[in-house]
Protein backbone atom coordinates (compact mmCIF):
# COMPACT_ATOMS: atom_id res chain seq x y z
CA UNK A 1 0.00 0.00 0.00
CA UNK A 2 1.33 4.05 -0.81
CA UNK A 3 1.89 5.34 2.15
CA UNK A 4 1.87 8.84 2.42
CA UNK A 5 3.62 10.70 5.15
CA UNK A 6 1.17 11.76 7.10
CA UNK A 7 1.32 15.52 7.70
CA UNK A 8 1.71 16.68 3.84
CA UNK A 9 3.56 18.80 1.88
CA UNK A 10 2.20 22.00 1.98
CA UNK A 11 4.34 25.16 2.44
CA UNK A 12 2.72 25.67 5.52
CA UNK A 13 3.60 22.00 6.85
CA UNK A 14 7.47 22.92 5.71
CA UNK A 15 7.18 26.22 7.38
CA UNK A 16 6.20 24.24 10.47
CA UNK A 17 9.33 22.06 9.86
CA UNK A 18 11.62 24.61 9.70
CA UNK A 19 10.49 26.63 12.90
CA UNK A 20 10.27 23.51 14.76
CA UNK A 21 14.13 22.89 13.47
CA UNK A 22 15.12 26.15 14.57
CA UNK A 23 14.09 25.18 18.24
CA UNK A 24 15.26 21.89 18.44
CA UNK A 25 18.69 21.77 16.13
CA UNK A 26 20.99 23.06 18.61
CA UNK A 27 20.01 19.85 20.48
CA UNK A 28 21.04 17.97 17.30
CA UNK A 29 24.30 20.27 17.05
CA UNK A 30 24.92 18.54 20.71
CA UNK A 31 24.86 15.13 19.72
CA UNK A 32 26.70 15.23 16.87
CA UNK A 33 29.50 16.84 19.27
CA UNK A 34 29.33 14.18 21.22
CA UNK A 35 29.48 11.64 18.57
CA UNK A 36 32.38 13.56 17.56
CA UNK A 37 31.20 14.03 13.69
CA UNK A 38 34.17 14.82 11.98
CA UNK A 39 35.63 15.44 8.03
CA UNK A 40 35.76 12.64 6.52
CA UNK A 41 33.13 10.24 7.97
CA UNK A 42 30.19 9.28 5.54
CA UNK A 43 27.19 9.71 6.58
CA UNK A 44 23.25 9.35 5.45
CA UNK A 45 20.85 11.53 6.72
CA UNK A 46 16.81 9.99 6.91
CA UNK A 47 14.06 12.32 5.64
CA UNK A 48 15.95 15.62 6.17
CA UNK A 49 13.18 17.33 5.49
CA UNK A 50 13.75 21.03 5.71
CA UNK A 51 17.27 20.15 5.17
CA UNK A 52 19.02 22.08 8.26
CA UNK A 53 21.04 19.48 9.84
CA UNK A 54 21.41 18.17 6.45
CA UNK A 55 23.80 21.04 5.67
CA UNK A 56 25.09 20.69 9.47
CA UNK A 57 26.17 17.65 8.67
CA UNK A 58 28.23 18.68 5.33
CA UNK A 59 30.14 21.36 6.93
CA UNK A 60 30.87 18.81 9.52
CA UNK A 61 31.91 16.07 6.97
CA UNK A 62 33.41 18.92 4.94
CA UNK A 63 31.91 16.90 1.84
CA UNK A 64 28.93 15.16 -0.08
CA UNK A 65 26.21 13.35 2.89
CA UNK A 66 23.67 10.88 1.51
CA UNK A 67 20.26 11.14 1.87
CA UNK A 68 16.48 9.22 2.20
CA UNK A 69 13.67 11.55 1.32
CA UNK A 70 10.50 10.30 -0.15
CA UNK A 71 8.98 14.03 -0.28
CA UNK A 72 8.92 15.21 -3.99
CA UNK A 73 8.89 18.67 -2.80
CA UNK A 74 11.53 18.38 0.17
CA UNK A 75 13.80 16.45 -2.00
CA UNK A 76 14.08 19.05 -4.50
CA UNK A 77 14.61 21.61 -2.28
CA UNK A 78 17.14 19.50 -0.30
CA UNK A 79 18.94 19.53 -3.84
CA UNK A 80 18.74 23.74 -4.22
CA UNK A 81 20.12 23.53 -0.81
CA UNK A 82 23.19 21.12 -1.71
CA UNK A 83 23.45 23.02 -4.81
CA UNK A 84 25.35 26.25 -2.84
CA UNK A 85 27.68 25.36 -0.40
CA UNK A 86 30.63 23.92 -2.54
CA UNK A 87 30.19 20.61 -0.82
CA UNK A 88 29.22 18.27 -4.22
CA UNK A 89 26.20 16.27 -4.59
CA UNK A 90 24.98 13.49 -2.09
CA UNK A 91 23.14 10.19 -2.99
CA UNK A 92 19.61 10.83 -2.96
CA UNK A 93 17.19 8.01 -2.22
CA UNK A 94 13.77 10.34 -3.50
CA UNK A 95 11.78 6.93 -2.40
CA UNK A 96 10.28 5.55 1.34
CA UNK A 97 13.51 3.86 3.73
CA UNK A 98 11.58 0.81 2.96
CA UNK A 99 12.49 0.96 -0.43
CA UNK A 100 15.44 2.37 -0.71
CA UNK A 101 18.44 -0.24 -1.89
CA UNK A 102 21.33 0.99 0.68
CA UNK A 103 24.90 -0.26 0.38
CA UNK A 104 26.17 -2.64 3.27
CA UNK A 105 29.00 -1.41 5.46
CA UNK A 106 28.85 2.02 4.14
CA UNK A 107 28.23 4.88 6.69
CA UNK A 108 30.40 6.16 10.09
CA UNK A 109 26.83 7.55 11.04
CA UNK A 110 23.31 7.38 9.91
CA UNK A 111 20.84 10.10 11.39
CA UNK A 112 17.77 10.27 11.48
CA UNK A 113 15.20 13.05 13.49
CA UNK A 114 11.58 12.16 13.81
CA UNK A 115 11.39 9.88 10.88
CA UNK A 116 10.91 6.52 12.81
CA UNK A 117 7.84 7.62 14.59
CA UNK A 118 6.38 7.12 11.12
CA UNK A 119 7.76 3.90 9.85
CA UNK A 120 5.41 1.25 9.77
CA UNK A 121 8.25 -1.51 10.98
CA UNK A 122 10.98 0.16 13.08
CA UNK A 123 12.51 -3.46 14.12
CA UNK A 124 13.01 -4.41 10.22
CA UNK A 125 14.26 -0.91 9.66
CA UNK A 126 16.72 -0.49 12.05
CA UNK A 127 18.19 -4.32 11.06
CA UNK A 128 18.59 -2.87 7.71
CA UNK A 129 20.13 0.40 8.76
CA UNK A 130 22.62 -2.09 11.22
CA UNK A 131 24.08 -3.41 7.97
CA UNK A 132 24.55 -0.55 6.58
CA UNK A 133 26.78 1.14 9.04
CA UNK A 134 30.41 0.55 8.45
CA UNK A 135 32.30 -1.73 12.10
CA UNK A 136 32.25 0.88 14.43
CA UNK A 137 30.12 3.44 12.50
CA UNK A 138 26.82 4.60 14.56
CA UNK A 139 23.44 4.86 14.31
CA UNK A 140 22.07 8.12 15.74
CA UNK A 141 17.96 8.52 15.97
CA UNK A 142 16.19 11.47 17.77
CA UNK A 143 12.35 10.54 18.34
CA UNK A 144 9.94 11.07 20.90
CA UNK A 145 8.79 9.14 24.19
CA UNK A 146 5.02 11.40 23.74
CA UNK A 147 3.77 10.41 27.38
CA UNK A 148 5.93 13.44 28.43
CA UNK A 149 2.91 15.64 26.84
CA UNK A 150 1.02 17.28 29.29
CA UNK A 151 -0.49 20.60 29.97
CA UNK A 152 -1.20 22.63 33.28
CA UNK A 153 -3.75 23.08 34.24
CA UNK A 154 -5.07 19.95 32.65
CA UNK A 155 -7.94 20.32 30.30
CA UNK A 156 -10.73 18.09 30.55
CA UNK A 157 -9.98 16.04 27.53
CA UNK A 158 -6.14 15.62 27.67
CA UNK A 159 -6.96 12.20 28.02
CA UNK A 160 -9.12 11.34 24.71
CA UNK A 161 -6.42 13.81 22.85
CA UNK A 162 -3.41 11.57 24.28
CA UNK A 163 -5.03 8.28 23.52
CA UNK A 164 -6.35 10.48 19.37
CA UNK A 165 -2.29 11.34 19.15
CA UNK A 166 -0.99 8.10 19.15
CA UNK A 167 -4.00 6.88 17.16
CA UNK A 168 -3.25 9.69 13.83
CA UNK A 169 0.29 8.16 14.04
CA UNK A 170 -0.93 4.18 14.15
CA UNK A 171 -3.39 4.81 11.47
CA UNK A 172 -0.88 5.60 8.92
CA UNK A 173 1.38 2.53 10.30
CA UNK A 174 3.82 4.92 12.83
CA UNK A 175 4.35 4.79 16.57
CA UNK A 176 4.28 8.54 17.96
CA UNK A 177 6.29 7.40 20.70
CA UNK A 178 8.89 5.37 19.54
CA UNK A 179 11.68 6.70 20.76
CA UNK A 180 11.68 4.54 24.10
CA UNK A 181 11.49 1.51 21.97
CA UNK A 182 14.65 1.96 19.89
CA UNK A 183 17.63 0.94 22.39
CA UNK A 184 15.66 -2.44 22.15
CA UNK A 185 15.31 -2.55 18.71
CA UNK A 186 18.95 -1.65 18.43
CA UNK A 187 20.12 -3.95 20.54
CA UNK A 188 17.96 -6.96 19.07
CA UNK A 189 19.98 -5.97 15.38
CA UNK A 190 23.22 -6.35 17.06
CA UNK A 191 23.93 -3.31 17.79
CA UNK A 192 25.68 -1.74 21.30
CA UNK A 193 23.87 0.26 22.73
CA UNK A 194 25.30 4.06 24.07
CA UNK A 195 23.32 5.66 27.60
CA UNK A 196 20.40 6.92 26.65
CA UNK A 197 19.15 11.11 26.69
CA UNK A 198 15.91 12.56 27.03
CA UNK A 199 15.65 15.99 26.08
CA UNK A 200 12.70 18.01 27.42
CA UNK A 201 11.81 21.54 26.62
CA UNK A 202 8.67 22.91 28.57
CA UNK A 203 7.15 26.80 28.23
CA UNK A 204 4.71 29.07 29.52
CA UNK A 205 2.46 30.87 26.75
CA UNK A 206 4.00 33.47 24.38
CA UNK A 207 7.38 31.13 24.92
CA UNK A 208 8.51 29.36 21.25
CA UNK A 209 7.83 26.12 23.09
CA UNK A 210 3.95 26.66 23.78
CA UNK A 211 3.83 28.45 20.17
CA UNK A 212 5.57 25.02 18.70
CA UNK A 213 3.19 22.69 20.25
CA UNK A 214 0.28 25.21 19.62
CA UNK A 215 0.87 25.74 15.86
CA UNK A 216 0.79 22.41 15.35
CA UNK A 217 -1.63 20.42 17.98
CA UNK A 218 -4.42 23.80 17.17
CA UNK A 219 -3.33 22.76 13.37
CA UNK A 220 -4.60 19.00 13.99
CA UNK A 221 -7.06 19.08 16.50
CA UNK A 222 -9.99 19.15 13.82
CA UNK A 223 -8.78 15.91 12.29
CA UNK A 224 -8.08 14.18 15.39
CA UNK A 225 -11.88 14.77 16.16
CA UNK A 226 -12.57 11.97 13.91
CA UNK A 227 -10.01 9.39 16.47
CA UNK A 228 -11.91 7.87 19.11
CA UNK A 229 -12.09 8.17 22.09
CA UNK A 230 -11.59 12.14 21.02
CA UNK A 231 -14.83 13.34 19.21
CA UNK A 232 -15.42 16.37 17.22
CA UNK A 233 -17.01 18.49 20.14
CA UNK A 234 -14.88 17.15 22.27
CA UNK A 235 -11.69 18.43 20.32
CA UNK A 236 -13.82 22.23 19.52
CA UNK A 237 -13.97 21.96 23.57
CA UNK A 238 -10.28 21.23 23.36
CA UNK A 239 -9.71 23.85 20.98
CA UNK A 240 -11.25 26.44 23.60
CA UNK A 241 -9.62 25.18 26.72
CA UNK A 242 -6.23 25.35 24.76
CA UNK A 243 -7.14 29.18 23.29
CA UNK A 244 -8.08 30.11 26.99
CA UNK A 245 -4.86 28.32 28.63
CA UNK A 246 -2.79 31.10 25.86
CA UNK A 247 -4.31 33.54 28.08
CA UNK A 248 -3.28 32.92 31.23
CA UNK A 249 0.09 33.54 31.97
CA UNK A 250 0.14 31.04 34.75
CA UNK A 251 -0.35 28.05 32.27
CA UNK A 252 2.85 25.58 31.26
CA UNK A 253 2.97 23.04 28.52
CA UNK A 254 5.43 20.04 28.65
CA UNK A 255 6.72 18.95 25.50
CA UNK A 256 7.05 15.35 24.11
CA UNK A 257 10.67 14.42 25.04
CA UNK A 258 12.94 14.09 22.29
CA UNK A 259 15.14 10.93 22.86
CA UNK A 260 18.95 11.00 21.81
CA UNK A 261 18.93 6.91 20.72
CA UNK A 262 22.25 5.71 19.63
CA UNK A 263 23.42 2.06 18.30
CA UNK A 264 27.23 1.29 17.45
CA UNK A 265 27.96 -1.64 15.18
CA UNK A 266 30.73 -3.33 17.15
CA UNK A 267 34.18 -3.30 15.17
CA UNK A 268 34.62 -6.99 15.49
CA UNK A 269 31.83 -9.50 15.07
CA UNK A 270 31.08 -11.19 18.28
CA UNK A 271 32.88 -14.75 19.09
CA UNK A 272 30.54 -17.61 17.78
CA UNK A 273 28.99 -19.19 20.82
CA UNK A 274 30.31 -22.82 21.09
C1 LIG B 1 8.63 15.51 10.83
S1 LIG B 1 9.60 15.55 9.38
C2 LIG B 1 11.25 15.69 10.09
C3 LIG B 1 12.19 16.38 9.15
C4 LIG B 1 13.64 16.54 9.66
N1 LIG B 1 14.24 15.25 9.93
C5 LIG B 1 13.69 17.40 10.88
O1 LIG B 1 14.07 16.91 11.94
O2 LIG B 1 13.34 18.58 10.80
C6 LIG B 1 9.58 13.86 8.80
C7 LIG B 1 10.47 13.58 7.61
O3 LIG B 1 10.47 12.16 7.38
C8 LIG B 1 10.25 11.92 6.02
N2 LIG B 1 9.63 10.59 5.90
C9 LIG B 1 8.35 10.26 6.16
N3 LIG B 1 8.15 8.94 5.91
C10 LIG B 1 9.37 8.44 5.51
C11 LIG B 1 9.81 7.14 5.09
N4 LIG B 1 8.96 6.11 5.05
N5 LIG B 1 11.10 6.98 4.73
C12 LIG B 1 11.96 8.04 4.78
N6 LIG B 1 11.59 9.30 5.16
C13 LIG B 1 10.31 9.48 5.53
C14 LIG B 1 9.35 13.07 5.57
O4 LIG B 1 9.34 13.24 4.16
C15 LIG B 1 10.01 14.22 6.31
O5 LIG B 1 11.11 14.72 5.62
Amino acid sequence: MERRYPLGESRREAARLRAQAHLWDPESRGLFDRLGVRRGWRVLELGPGQGSLHLELRRRVRGPVDAVEPSPAFAARLKRLCARDGFGPGRLWAERLEDARLPDGAYDLIFARWVFLFLPDPAARVRRLARALKPGGVLAVQDYHRETLEMIPRPRDWDDFLAADRAFFAAAGGDASVGGRLPGLMRAAGLEVLPLAARLKSGAPGSPVWEWLSSYFLGVLGRYGSLRPLTPAKSARLARAWRAAARDRTSLIVAPAVLDAVGRRPRRAPAARP
